[in-house]
């Protein structure tokens, strides 16, 4: 079995309202298993620490594949690290070198507070999809299998904005700490669907109002999110997400 061992430094902060400093865990990072993920890298971290009778790292994982975005810290500077396309929880210590220094910090946002040293409380997503990012289905027969014809290269659009998993490292990589990639990928995933036109106009403009509201940045086209993004959402979701709140206060939604 392969096994390095790193110079580990991680944020650690008690509470909402503590200060927090960065706490250096070299003693226990030694003879980590390359092929462990980050994360399983942190829970033997933690059994080394508990045995210690000190208190374990807290960090948000859930499905490790990927797939949920409950996981996000920032690894040496990089939201998810500098692995492109990849989710901390699907990074794996080989891609380290035997003796790198690794410093792993929470997201860091206003709208993103930190709860408990690497969690951080990401709520306001949900509150900007809560506010339009869904379609209504009337009740009624359920419609024929191709009653709306939608063009391959349409639907590929609306699945790649649908990928974003909401992990919140657009966010984390932004010097604006704006949310516009996050909310372009859910506004476009309806606005490109004939299913998302019945409340197209008024979905914009309550999102983008509610992402404005708590506390994110202005896009300024940096492109650091499209960069960070574990799901490769790319930037023209912003443009749309632009284009549709432009014609909707155009039209007095
Ligand atoms: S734990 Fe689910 S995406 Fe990382």
């Amino acid at each position: 079995m392969a096994t390095k061992s790193f110079v580990l430094k991680v944020w650690r902060q008690d509470g909402p309202d503590s200060p927090g400093t960065v706490e250096d865990l070299t003693e226990y990072a030694k003879d980590v298993n390359e092929h462990a993920s980050f994360l399983e890298m942190l829970d033997l971290i933690n059994e080394r620490l508990m045995a210690d009778g000190k208190r374990p790292i807290e960090f948000d994982s859930d499905c490790r594949e990927g797939i949920c975005g409950q996981c996000g810290c920032v690894v040496n500077g990089q939201a998810h690290g500098s692995q492109r396309g990849t989710t901390v929880c699907q990074l794996h210590m080989r891609s380290f070198e035997d003796g790198q220094t690794i410093v792993v910090e929470p997201f860091r946002a206003t709208a993103f507070p930190v709860i408990k040293d690497l969690v951080v409380d990401r709520s306001a997503f949900d509150k900007i999809q809560q506010a339009g990012g869904y379609v209504s289905v009337p009740t009624g027969p359920k419609p024929d299998a191709n009653s709306f014809k939608i063009g391959k290269e349409v639907s590929d659009r609306a699945f790649d904005a649908a990928a974003c998993i909401g992990c919140g490292a657009c966010v984390a990589a932004c010097p604006n700490a704006s949310a516009s990639l996050f909310t372009g990928a859910k506004i476009t995933q309806f606005a490109l669907m004939p299913q998302g036109a019945p409340e197209r106009k008024r979905r914009v403009s309550r999102m983008v109002e509610t992402m404005d509201d708590l506390g994110f940045g202005h896009c300024s086209n940096i492109g650091e999110c499209e960069a960070a993004c574990p799901k490769e959402i790319s930037l023209e979701s912003i443009a749309i997400m632009k284009r549709e709140y432009l014609k909707a206060m155009l039209a007095g939604s």
